[in-house]
């Protein structure tokens, strides 16, 4: 699955027939008469490149309010720690939320599931983690629940209660993880109103045995773990998720040998978050050593108001390439089949197959290279969300 990234499996004057929602027919364009049936619509691609819908496997984008004063502040030298350490970052990002009403959360993110379709994202991770209290927290998880069955996007839902600790908790960080593992978790849980727990392992958040406590809790409760590790610094978070058994471990700039070791062993993700290091310029994942030790990668936005304003996948596919050394095949691999992997997905999402959703894009680019080399620019001429075409 690392190696295997450069094979994206290209098919000249292709054609794929959807039915259902679903691809019924892919084959050769020399028997579509044969295979379409009569009275359907079609999509003339001819010069054009058909790829799957774009799995977006990690997001924070629930949010109110922006962080563009803290941008201003980074671009006269600031940095995400110094902001964060004056009360600024995620926790003023938490002010907002806390006191925003349900629907203002839901109709801000139901604006930019629009714009990420035509973007080329078909399906999306959504966590929580901008409430950090038990009201704002079910607030959140609730309102990202609900988009998931009112929307046309995929949506994907993740608790992340323990994304920071709240100021109420300051002094009391052990409180803090007691409200999220004896109240949050189960809650949750027994409302089944996510699919995945994440915790942010990190010096200054939660250490590994709080985020190994939060990560188990959140297993018993039927929440898959997933971790944000080695972001700022290398703490172990890679060896603890594959200690979990989680599906993916993501952000990774910091991490070591024993760590992506750990992630081969146990099969775990690896979700690179190239947005994240060009935004905050703090240094990327080795994706290229990563993927040479067999490890699989996938790249996500990571889109959220302050460490990377952006939802863009071919964006994050450029970065990867001129940042990371990654390849276009090996980018556009990890924002399609292995972003579904990233989410437990792969047998639904990610590929255009037989059986899986109709999710595909195409793109007005001669060659799908061009998605990651000509960068800035949105190459998607027409989305299909679950064969419906989107306006
Ligand atoms: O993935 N690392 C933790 N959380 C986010 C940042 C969220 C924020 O700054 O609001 C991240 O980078
Ligand atoms: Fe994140």
């Amino acid at each position: 699955m690392g190696p295997e990234m450069q094979e994206v499996g290209i098919v000249v004057d292709a054609g794929v027939l959807c039915s259902g929602g679903k691809i019924a027919w892919v084959g050769s364009m020399s028997e579509w008469d044969q295979v379409l049936p009569e009275g359907f619509p079609e999509i003339d691609a001819a010069g054009k490149v058909v790829v799957p819908g774009f799995v977006d496997s990690h997001t924070h984008m629930m949010f109110a309010g922006h962080r563009g004063r803290e941008f201003v502040l980074r671009s006269q030298g600031a940095t995400y720690q110094q902001i964060a350490g004056a009360g600024g970052g995620i926790l003023s990002t938490i002010k907002d939320v806390r006191a925003a009403s349900k629907r203002d959360l839901k109709r801000q993110t139901a604006r930019y599931l629009g714009d990420m379709m035509r973007h080329g994202t078909t399906t999306v991770e959504i966590k929580s983690g901008y409430g950090l209290d038990l009201n704002s927290e079910i607030k959140m998880i609730e309102a990202i629940h609900e988009l998931e069955r009112e929307e046309m996007m995929t949506v994907v839902s993740t608790f992340m209660g323990a994304h920071a600790v709240p100021p109420e908790y300051a002094h009391s960080r052990a409180a803090y993880v007691d409200l999220v593992v004896g109240e949050m978790i189960p809650y949750v849980g027994r409302k089944k109103l996510a699919s995945f727990c994440d915790v942010f392992c990190e010096a200054g958040y939660f250490g590994l045995e709080d985020s190994e406590r939060i990560l188990i809790r959140g297993k018993e409760a039927g929440l898959q773990p997933k971790i944000h590790a080695e972001e700022l610094n290398p703490l172990g978070g890679a060896q603890l998720a594959a200690k979990v058994g989680a599906v993916s471990a993501d952000h990774l700039e910091h991490v070591s040998d024993e760590g992506i070791a750990a992630l081969k062993e146990s099969g775990v993700i690896a979700t690179v978050l190239p947005g994240v290091s060009f935004f905050l310029n703090h240094g990327y994942a080795p994706a290229r050593k990563l993927i040479d030790r067999g490890v699989p990668v996938a790249i996500a936005s990571d889109f959220n108001p302050g460490s990377c304003m952006s939802f863009s996948l071919p964006m994050m596919m450029t970065i990867a390439c001129t940042h990371m050394r990654m390849t276009p095949a090996e980018a556009l691999t990890a924002v399609t089949l292995n972003g579904a992997a990233a989410l437990n997905m792969s047998s639904s999402v990610g590929s255009i197959e037989v059986g899986k959703k109709a999710d595909l894009l195409v793109a007005d680019v001669s060659d799908y290279t061009f998605l990651s080399y000509h960068f800035g620019v949105n190459h998607i001429v027409t989305t299909i969300k679950n064969g419906t075409i989107l306006e």
